[in-house]
């Protein structure tokens, strides 16, 4: 079948064949350890549940405002101003089907052939191909594994051309955990000011933060940057709601009517009972993140520990999220592997640890390691890596 020019501009995601691959393996019953899979192990709140149910029950199963409810837009604003000091209103907010839908929205809004994206690397693997897919090209920007993957602004400038629409950023990073400065921060914004851009960040994992401050966010800088900053959030990672699918996107007016057209004619509102949900999580009790977080960081230092004590692999302590990005350069040399594609299949079939290869984030050298699962899980991953990789 001829398909579109434009749907073959872009790969599956190499995080979802991982978690696919392992998936198929697991029903087959084979005992597989899923390092792969970026989402919390943690149930959902009660409290946010709870209002699940009620919704049902009250029979809140029809369409919404396309946006949003404006309760949950309310909860959006409400949250994000006292999170990240910005103060948006509510026309400034789009309710979307989870933060993958709000960047799909933006780069659809915003890019066409011709235009060109900054996006540092590594990169989380859906933000290349949205820009594919919207006919733009990305320009890369190396980061320093010396310097733990934080993008300077420097670089960032160095990548800016004439065709530059967007700067894309990710803090903390999926896959390295790198927070960016917030000196770079403001450095950035005021390129994307003087050179007329628009900077979206990407502030998913913003609350998993392990140097302990509250998340800088390019939305508390004013006035002066609101026509240049777009932020994407989502309740997935924050409140453990992969499932529910529910995130936002908050930005200048025009850009979110904008957004707002494509996504009414495409999946209209996001699901109303997790619309509620949502509302319950941002409104409710905040607890839970700082649960989860206390428990991310005991794993963050076993697995950094564990990776480092294999011969060829050295690995970062990352900022923040939940992911390790360790580099195995020297385990490929040592093993003649082609690639890490080669060896997470290999790791896959033989050791059965579910780990994601770098080439979809953008380096040869490293594989991602999720540690948003069991201690168990980790210290039976651990072990397994241990075993299969020091065999040399
Ligand atoms: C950096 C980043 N942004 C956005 C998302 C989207 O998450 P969701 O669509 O579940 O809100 C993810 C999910 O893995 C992510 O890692």
């Amino acid at each position: 079948m001829r398909l579109s020019e434009r749907v073959r501009r872009i790969s599956m995601s190499s995080t979802g064949a991982v978690f696919a691959a392992a998936a198929q393996l697991k029903a087959q019953g084979v005992d597989v350890v899923d390092l792969s899979a970026g989402e919390p192990d943690f149930p959902t709140p009660s409290h946010v549940k709870r209002a699940a149910f009620e919704a049902i029950q009250d029979d809140f199963t029809r369409y919404t405002p396309t946006d949003g409810i404006p309760q949950l837009k309310q909860a959006i604003v409400q949250r994000h101003a006292r999170d990240c000091r910005s103060d948006y209103s509510t026309r400034e907010v789009l309710v979307t089907v989870g933060g993958k839908h709000a960047i799909f929205n933006l780069t659809s809004a915003l890019l066409q052939p011709g235009d060109e994206v900054v996006i540092p690397v590594p990169y989380w693997v859906t933000f290349k191909e949205a820009v594919h897919y919207a006919g733009a090209a990305c320009r890369f920007v190396p980061t320093s594994e010396s310097e733990n993957f934080r993008v300077t602004a420097d670089r960032i400038e160095a990548a800016v051309s004439p065709r530059t629409r967007l700067i894309l950023l990710n803090s903390p990073n999926n896959p390295s955990g790198a927070i960016i400065r917030e000196e770079e921060m403001r450095k950035i914004a005021e390129l994307a000011r003087r050179r007329d851009l628009l900077v979206l960040t990407d502030e998913c994992y913003c609350h998993f933060n392990y140097e302990g401050s509250t998340p800088f966010s390019l939305a508390s800088l004013g006035e002066a940057y609101r026509e240049h900053v777009a932020v994407v959030g989502s309740v997935s990672k924050t409140y453990a709601m992969t499932g529910w699918r529910v995130g936002f996107c908050l930005g200048p007016a025009p850009l979110i009517g904008a957004m707002l057209k494509i996504q009414s004619h495409c999946t209209s509102n996001a699901n109303s009972i997790a619309q509620k949900a949502a509302v319950a999580a941002l409104g409710g009790p905040q607890d839970s993140i700082q649960d989860m977080l206390r428990e991310y960081a005991l794993r963050r230092s076993f697995i950094v520990e564990a990776l480092n004590s294999i011969n060829g692999i050295s690995c970062n302590w990352p900022d923040g999220a939940f992911y390790v990005y360790p580099n195995l350069r020297g385990l490929l040399d040592a093993r003649r592997v082609e690639s890490t594609a080669d060896l997470a299949l290999q790791l896959l079939q033989e050791a059965r640890v579910a780990v994601v290869p770098g080439e979809g984030f953008g380096t040869r050298d490293h594989i991602r390691i999720s540690y948003a699962t069991s201690m168990e899980q980790l210290e039976k991953g651990a072990d397994r890596l241990a075993r299969f990789l020091g065999k040399g």
